[in-house]
């Protein structure tokens, strides 16, 4: 994966971005990103979270810090276009500039992706093209390689591929649980998606 400059961009870069979240799940690093925007670390309005689990704490996270949610089951929905469609649809009343998916367990269709062609970023916990799929600290654990990481990268029709923005090796060490490498791939995370919105905005 060739990390770019960011010619391809066409986000406005003078007064901070309107950020959507997309995610499913616990929201960490929905919590680092709405820090950093409070902090000011980054130059960004934190608009919505969008998430197809109203159960997931993330949601909890958005209320608490008055963030508004855009909740779209997809089991509501005959088909993805459909469900796609009803979020496009609700995005509309945003003017959202970039969409970072943070931990959003759903493949977004090419068509979604051309609509916010070069606005939607990704986080994952790998060195990518390394270990792509949900379970890439384990696999990586399993595989006994030397080193993992995180990977900020834009986000094109397929699962977690797309020119990097950032990337960040940690070394594995011999004494390492899942739970203990987990941990200080989320540490890292929490630092390097705020660096990553900083490049591009
Ligand atoms: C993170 O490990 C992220 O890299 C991956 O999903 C996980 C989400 O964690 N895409 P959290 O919900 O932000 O805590």
């Amino acid at each position: 994966m060739n990390p770019v400059a960011s010619p391809q961009l066409n986000i406005p870069r003078c007064n901070g971005v309107n950020l959507a979240i997309f995610a499913s799940g616990n929201g960490s690093n929905f919590a680092a990103l709405v820090k950093a925007v409070k902090e000011k670390k980054i130059k960004a309005k934190l608009i919505v979270l969008v998430s197809d689990k109203p159960e997931a704490f993330v949601v909890k996270r958005a209320q608490k810090a008055k963030i508004a949610v855009i909740l779209v089951k997809r089991e509501d929905f005959a088909s993805r276009a459909d469900f796609e469609a009803a979020i496009i649809q609700r995005l509309k009343n945003y003017k959202i500039d970039l969409i970072a998916l943070a931990g959003f367990m759903r493949m977004l269709s090419p068509g979604f992706v051309k609509l916010y062609r070069n606005r939607i970023i990704n986080i994952h916990p790998s060195l990518l093209p390394a270990f792509k799929g949900a379970h890439a600290i384990k696999d990586a654990l399993d595989a006994k390689v030397a080193f993992t990481g995180v990977t900020v990268h834009f986000v094109d029709s397929k699962m977690d591929h797309g020119p990097a923005i950032l990337q960040k090796q940690i070394k594995i060490k011999r004494t390492d649980t899942l739970n203990s490498l987990e941990k200080r791939i989320h540490a890292l995370e929490h630092k390097l998606y705020p660096q990553a919105i900083k490049i591009i905005s």
